[in-house]
């Protein structure tokens, strides 16, 4: 199940991704971080880096000759674009699965395996945008076999930003953070409007919550999507500052309404078991969108024919 935090910048998005994914940790579930941000802080909000691996986004043509596999659609990298969809052919991966991707890129930071997407450097400046970083999960995710029980958690850039990539279709659920104050919901309804278009499940994560006050502020502007809330937490700043210990473990002492919080977004992933034919139904519109308003013209290919008509991925893909 793949899960996304989204949300304004500052809200808490690093924080929750870093919190759920040491949540997950903790039971045992196999889990894997992502780190979707230009501004890279989730190894730290994890507990520290422990091995470093790697960014996805300096890796891009290896990743996508990796994952195009002998796909006859695919004739190159260079014709792979960050929406081409998977077929017959394309190499469908395991979460933290025995290849050459996963071994290469996946680090670990605070007892999660992670992996990133990379700074936006120096040498992007003016020639590349952000996105073409992010365009590597937005692949690894679209050839991704995650079943339920799997998490894979990435922390996404802060604001409606969320959305000028594909990257917010692929999930099962994802989380807008949001404080109680009016700036907070106001990138709840951008993104509330975006995600009704292409059926996206959202729901909103309140955060810092410090009283009654607060909690009825968010149920009045979000109303029924606000699906619970974490409070201001000694716990987090604690950890900022360094005084906890490192580990899934350290979860133990975090505040026991805060703890249950995450419980309950762990429920609401697991509740809707994934609709393989719909996520991929979603996929192919948004190449054919790309394909049309910008790829065809500078591949100077015809991409609308990488979509395999008769290949749906997911367990019952043919290989
Ligand atoms: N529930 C909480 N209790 C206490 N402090 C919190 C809580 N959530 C977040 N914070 C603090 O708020 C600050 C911003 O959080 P965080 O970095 O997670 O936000 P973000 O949305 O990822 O920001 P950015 O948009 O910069 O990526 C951090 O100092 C973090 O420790
Ligand atoms: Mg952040």
């Amino acid at each position: 199940m793949r899960v996304a935090f989204v949300g304004k910048g500052g809200s808490g998005k690093t924080t929750l991704s870093a919190l759920f994914s040491r949540h997950l940790a903790r039971s045992g579930a196999p889990v894997l971080a992502i780190d979707g941000d230009i501004n890279q802080h989730l190894a730290e909000a994890l507990g520290g880096v422990e091995e470093s691996a790697p960014p996805l986004g300096a890796h891009l043509p290896e990743i996508k000759d990796f994952l195009r596999g002998d796909n006859p659609r695919i004739p190159s990298a260079e014709a792979m674009i960050k929406t081409t969809p998977p077929g017959r052919g394309s190499r469908l991966l395991r979460p933290l699965g025995d290849d050459e991707l996963h071994a290469r890129h996946v680090g670990r930071a605070g007892g999660v395996p992670l992996m990133v997407t990379g700074e936006f450097d120096e040498s992007d400046l003016g020639v590349a945008c952000y996105h073409s970083k992010l365009g590597a999960v937005e692949l690894y995710l679209g050839h991704l076999l995650d079943g339920p029980g799997e998490y894979v958690v990435v922390d996404m850039t802060a604001g409606a930003d969320a959305f000028a990539s594909g990257l917010f279709t692929r999930f099962d659920m994802t989380f807008l953070v949001a404080e109680p104050t009016r700036k907070g919901v106001s990138v709840y309804r951008q993104y509330r409007d975006h995600a009704e278009q292409f059926g996206i499940r959202i729901a909103v994560v309140g955060n810092k919550v410090t009283g009654e006050d607060d909690l009825l502020f968010l149920k009045e502007q979000v109303g029924d999507d606000l699906l619970t809330h974490l409070e201001q937490s000694p716990w987090v700043r604690a950890a900022e500052q360094g005084r906890t210990a490192p580990g899934p473990d350290a979860l133990a002492s975090l505040e026991p309404h805060n703890r249950h919080a995450l419980g309950v977004l762990r429920e609401a992933v697991d509740s809707h078991p994934r609709d393989w034919d719909r996520l991929h139904r979603h996929a192919v519109e948004l190449h054919l969108r790309n394909v049309r308003a910008w790829a065809d013209a500078r591949t100077g290919e015809d991409l609308a024919g990488q979509v395999d008509p008769e290949y749906v991925p997911g367990p019952a893909a043919p290989a």
